[in-house]
């Protein structure tokens, strides 16, 4: 499973790139308003510091303005991922950008119906958000799952990239139902690794290690 970073904040960038672990990252406006800076400016920052796929997310909601947008945003870096949302305008702006060999990641999906569409419309990502289908009680995790089955029932090369994951259970269950990617925020990736049975085992040992004759 590849691991992209969810975020602009270019720090959290440089700790999980630290990590050696880090396959891509994605942003959406919401992430890019936090960071404080210019859009244009962070990403190209990003695509310098990451050599994987890069998601900047369009604002625009008629397809000319996605196209436009893509357009734009796709002459920044070679691994720029142009991120449009699961409309019937995000579809058309998907095909047109497919035509044109520019890379898309279909966000804000929450159906099967929804990645079914994506997929033959030739998006490279879809994005399915388990967290927030979580938040109004339905099992965003199902969601996954039944993605992952009619992708693998038609050889779709749309891969599956799990977002909105919040803590590490949803990384797990992802990695379960055989998603290609997930995006994970900084948090859940210091999570990932936490155990409080290794914190005590490497307290042992080093104290052990105090009575081992020098
Ligand atoms: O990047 C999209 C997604 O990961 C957002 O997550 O936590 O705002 O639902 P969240």
């Amino acid at each position: 499973m590849k691991f992209f970073i969810d975020t602009a904040d270019v720090g959290e960038i440089r700790q999980a790139l630290a990590m050696g672990v880090l396959d891509g990252v994605t942003t959406n406006p919401s992430l890019i308003a936090k960071s404080g800076r210019k859009f244009e400016e962070v990403i190209e920052e990003i695509c310098e510091l990451v050599p994987g796929p890069v998601s900047a997310e369009v604002v625009s909601t008629d397809v000319e303005g996605m196209w436009n947008e893509a357009q734009k945003l796709a002459k920044i870096a070679p691994n720029i991922v142009i991120k449009l949302p699961t409309t019937m305008a995000g579809i058309q702006a998907c095909s047109r950008c497919k035509e044109n060999d520019i890379k898309t990641n279909l966000t804000l999906c929450f159906s099967p119906s929804q990645a079914l569409i994506v997929a033959k419309a030739g998006a490279t990502y879809v994005s399915p958000f388990v967290g927030r289908l979580d938040d109004i009680s339905h099992f965003g995790m199902e969601l996954i799952e039944q993605i992952v089955t009619i992708y693998e029932n038609y050889s779709f090369e749309t891969q599956v990239l799990v977002a909105s994951i919040r803590h590490p259970l949803h990384l797990v269950e992802a990695a379960l139902a055989g998603a290609h990617v997930s995006t994970i925020p900084y948090g859940v990736i210091e999570k990932l690794l936490k155990h409080p049975l290794t914190d005590i085992g490497l307290e042992k040992f080093l104290k052990d290690w105090e009575k081992v004759p020098k």
